[in-house]
């Protein structure tokens, strides 16, 4: 969850670029911030507690003894130890020589540690990741004094990384340097995402790919079991055992302006202004009008798979497991197949039943959760095959997939997803589509009805984006944002956007909130009912509005502060809210996507009234890489 960038370059000075290499992997960590460089003084590091602004300011102030050519940096998102400057990256060897910076973690590390203390070592830290840069010492200095070499053909200190990453057990992404080997960043990969930017005379390393967009597109993402070398010649890749792996980088299509904050105050309200553009692309070239179909790119699975599929099996986590929720009713609906839908972390350990004729989707923004991707692993060895949708090109889960639909939401740092949630409700009606008319459930009429509600969508949207619904859901925000608690209550499709309404508001606002099923309410909940407690009713027209205001006259009934989001026009609904958020009319199965939107607005809004980071909420990160 950490986020990590080196640099190695011919000429200039690389610490500006790792600088600004971390402010785009801030959404990562930000427990604390530090960077080691090799100057003409030798090795350089400064670390501080908090976020990189701080580590910024105390460079400004002293800052390294000139120039560097070479050097990493690290955000951290604290798993073992406290956040200390200590515990802070990078780590150090015993004599400094070495430098090493880690994401993930190391489960052996107390057996390791524990060696190393015996053969003399001094911990400074209270870290796992601190026993890497030993063990690498170690192998090093064996290797050094002549010991048996495996392969002669490569340096020492890659050989000392390789022989300790075999050692380790857990996960990891480490960049490693060293004062005697100052031409070369070695860099070294289990479960853990990494990526290499190959420039001209110069190659980058990052934990994700926007932070490489300034550099370079041209990029290989290190896969498990390898070690890679960057030198400003080139980049050399082998396994862990040594062999030479011949890999082809990839051409990133994103454009490095997509990273920035283009004038907006925050990530998120940018990437929440950017979603009827991210739905179109996401959308639109994919739609076969004619034949009342969806055709997606590079998606290599037969109809006959579709057709034979019994199950299908949705693993996500967080935002993604809320829009596998709606995914569950479209499919069902579109494509008459029973759907499960589970957190991933609860799925990776249930007991294994044979999944043969079971399709296994994950959803994924990041494409490197480790409980998504774990549990797909387990969905395929029980025999299921395996589809994803997820953002980012090339990533883990892509990369493990039998086929993937990719979101086109762009880069999202914010860490409240918000236009990637959005782009995978696109995803998955297009999905369900593409399955209704495969499976012979939807005839192609039906399919030209349903692609035709999606194109009058974003003409709609522009109902969301102008300064009067902007300024309405502001209002609400300053009315509300002392709340202690929120409810948040939908039904059918709008369950899972009551469930992701709760999780933004929670995030960024620190605001405890539940999302429940409207229906439900009435079997507990109702008991916290009062006047203080604001209740968000999503009651928009279609199947679910009459039911769902039934159950806002219950909240009103018992003293409730009711909040509807309803259709422009809807009297009933505006007789029964205190307050109302007006959205424009849309099919059932295309609400949860209007809905959302002046939800993910209400959570931003009362952030900044509250005077907190939308970007960099406490305790999170955006790609959740450790268990
Ligand atoms: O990258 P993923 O979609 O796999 O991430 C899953 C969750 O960690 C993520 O959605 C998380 O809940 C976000 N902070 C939600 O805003």
């Amino acid at each position: 969850m950490c986020g990590i960038f080196g640099a190695v370059v011919r000429e200039g000075d690389v610490t500006p670029a790792i600088l600004d290499g971390l402010a785009l992997l801030e959404y990562r960590g930000y427990d604390s911030a530090g960077i080691a460089v090799f100057t003409s003084r030798g090795m350089e590091r400064r670390r501080r507690v908090g976020k990189l602004e701080i580590l910024r300011n105390a460079l400004a102030k002293e800052g390294f003894g000139g120039p560097a050519t070479i050097g990493v940096g690290h955000t951290r998102w604290a798993t073992h130890g406290g956040v200390t400057e200590a515990n802070a990256h990078p780590h150090s060897d015993s004599k400094d020589e070495l430098v090493l910076v880690h994401n993930g973690i190391i489960e052996n590390y107390l057996d390791l540690r524990g060696d190393l203390i015996t053969k003399g070592h001094q911990f400074l830290s209270s870290t796992d990741s601190e026993v890497l840069a030993h063990a690498i010492e170690d192998r090093l200095q064996t290797i050094e004094r002549g010991g048996a070499r495996q392969h002669p053909d490569i340096s020492a200190l890659e050989e000392a990384v390789m022989s300790a990453a075999r050692a380790a057990r857990g996960t990891y992404a480490i960049v490693v340097l060293h004062k005697r080997y100052p031409d070369r960043i070695i860099v070294a990969r289990q479960d853990s995402p990494v990526v290499i930017g190959i420039g001209r005379g110069a190659a980058f390393v990052a934990s994700d790919v926007p932070a490489l967009l300034r550099h370079t597109r041209s990029v290989y993402y290190l896969r498990d079991g390898e070690v890679a070398t960057l030198t400003t010649e080139g980049v050399g890749v082998r396994t862990l055992d040594g062999k030479v792996v011949s890999y082809r980088p990839q051409e990133i299509a994103w454009d490095a302006a997509a990273t920035d904050r283009r004038g907006y105050p925050h990530y998120m309200l940018k990437e929440i202004e950017e979603q009827p553009d991210a739905i179109a692309q996401t959308a639109f070239d994919r739609l076969d009008d004619e034949n009342g179909d969806v055709r997606f790119e590079d998606f290599d699975v037969s109809d006959e798979k579709l057709k034979s599929a019994q199950r299908i099996q949705i693993i996500a986590c967080g935002t993604s497991l809320h829009a596998g929720f709606v995914g569950k009713f479209l499919i069902e609906e579109f494509a008459g197949l029973p759907v499960e839908c589970d957190y991933a972390s609860e799925f990776r350990y249930r007991t294994p039943l044979p999944s043969k004729d079971v399709i296994a989707i994950g959803i994924s923004q990041s494409g490197e959760t480790m409980d998504t991707l774990k549990g797909l692993g387990q969905a395929r060895e029980r025999g299921a095959a395996i589809l994803d949708i997820c953002n980012v090109k090339g990533s883990s889960i892509p990369r493990m997939s039998d086929a993937t639909i990719y979101t086109h939401a762009g880069p999202e740092i914010g860490v409240a997803s918000t236009k990637a949630f959005t782009c995978q409700l696109v995803a998955l009606y297009l999905l369900a589509i593409r399955m209704g008319r495969a499976r012979g459930r939807l005839s192609r009429d039906d399919g030209r009805e349903l692609l035709l509600s999606l194109r009058k969508l974003r003409p709609r949207l522009d109902a969301l984006f102008n300064d009067a619904a902007r300024e309405s859901v502001r209002a609400l925000a300053k009315k509300y944002q002392g709340s202690r608690d929120f409810l948040f209550l939908g039904r059918g499709l709008n369950y899972p956007i009551a469930l992701e309404g709760a999780l933004k508001l929670k995030e960024i606002s620190y605001i405890h909130a539940e999302g429940y099923p409207a229906g439900e309410m009435k079997h507990g909940p109702i008991a916290m009912i009062d006047a203080t407690l604001p209740v968000v009713v999503i009651a928009t027209r279609g199947r679910d509005r009459d039911k769902t205001l039934n159950q806002l006259e219950q909240v009103r009934a018992r003293g409730g502060r009711v909040i509807v989001i309803c259709n422009a026009g809807d009297a009933d609904a505006r007789r029964l809210g205190d307050d109302l958020i007006e959205v424009p009319a849309t099919s059932d199965h295309l609400a949860p996507i209007v809905n959302v939107i002046p939800l993910q607005r209400l959570a931003y809004e009362i952030a900044v009234c509250r005077n907190l980071s939308p970007d960099n909420p406490r305790n999170l990160a955006k790609s959740v890489t450790v268990e």
